[in-house]
């Protein structure tokens, strides 16, 4: 859960945050891409974009590469232990950035918690910062994912339909125990005239709307070019959306990363107490 703060095998514990959406089209993969790209950038910190949309995922596309491991590679991952190892087997994204995602393959590719659980763990002691393209389903995979994650970001548009399917998917996922406080809510498109503000979107989801991205044609232009907006028109006001959301996640970081160094020189004292013995 995300108030273990145990090293993990690479001796670090990253934050993990997922992105998730339950309709299909709202900008799931756009604000999981450009968050990533925001994050690698602007801590200068390894960083890992994770696609758990196993059957037809879009990540890898939004970089304009394609994926390379099999679903048998990915659960894998969580048997590796060396840095090495784990950065060869993901796509280079960029200076800091790495991704991971399963070519399409027939059949619906079936994931336990446990063996997610595994794979999550080990990218978190080998990356500061983990990005999750989430399953918009409630498969064990999708929900194991939340258990690990610091934060959950639910992105909607501003339809009465989309708004309608977030809400239903946060008291469901509510229901499977992952708490309230962990979820945050981002409007996409939060600019479009279309009828619907802010006001109706918080009181149909009963919680409050995080942060907006704009509508901005620049967004598919830049998936067109095989970039994220954020690297492609960095500049841009949508790519600041995403500078503002990544340093907020970066944020998290920091007490995690001093809790971490502060269990790590009580270890070190107690086996130098106990080799003085
Ligand atoms: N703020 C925005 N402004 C303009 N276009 C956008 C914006 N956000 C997303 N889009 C465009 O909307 C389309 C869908 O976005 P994206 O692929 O991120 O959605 P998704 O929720 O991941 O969809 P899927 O359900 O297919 O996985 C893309 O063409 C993307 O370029
Ligand atoms: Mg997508």
């Amino acid at each position: 859960m995300a108030g273990d703060v145990r090293p993990e095998t690479g001796g670090q514990r990253g934050v993990i945050v997922s992105v998730f959406s339950s309709k299909g089209g709202t900008g799931k993969t756009t604000l999981t891409t450009n968050l990533a790209a925001a994050i690698a950038d602007r801590s200068s910190k390894d960083t890992a974009v994770l696609d758990l949309e196993l059957e037809l995922g879009d990540v890898h596309a939004h970089f304009g590469q394609e994926a390379k491991l099999t679903v048998q590679d990915l659960v894998d991952l969580g048997k590796l232990t060396e840095r090495e190892e784990i950065l060869a087997a993901g796509s280079r994204f960029g200076e800091h950035l790495w991704g991971y995602g399963a070519i399409a393959e027939p059949g619906l590719p079936q994931i336990s918690g446990e063996s997610i659980g595994k794979v999550l763990r080990a990218l978190r002691g080998m990356f500061a910062f983990t990005v999750i393209d989430a399953s918009a389903s409630y498969a064990d995979h999708a929900v194991a994912s939340f258990d690990v994650s610091e934060v959950v970001f639910l992105i909607t548009a501003l339809d009465i339909v989309a708004v309608r399917h977030l809400s239903i998917a946060l008291r469901t996922l509510l229901s499977l125990g992952v708490p309230q406080e962990r979820f945050r809510v981002i409007l996409n498109r939060a600019d479009s005239k279309v009828g619907l503000d802010v006001t109706e979107v918080e009181r149909v989801m009963r919680i409050k709307v995080d942060a907006g991205i704009p509508s901005s044609r620049l967004v598919p232009t830049a998936l067109n070019n095989g970039q994220p907006v954020y690297l492609h028109d960095p500049r841009s006001p949508v790519a600041k959306s995403f500078t503002a959301l990544a340093d907020r996640v970066i944020a998290l970081g920091e007490p995690l990363a001093a809790r971490a160094q502060r269990s790590r020189a009580q270890r070190s004292q107690k086996s130098g107490f106990r080799r003085k013995r």
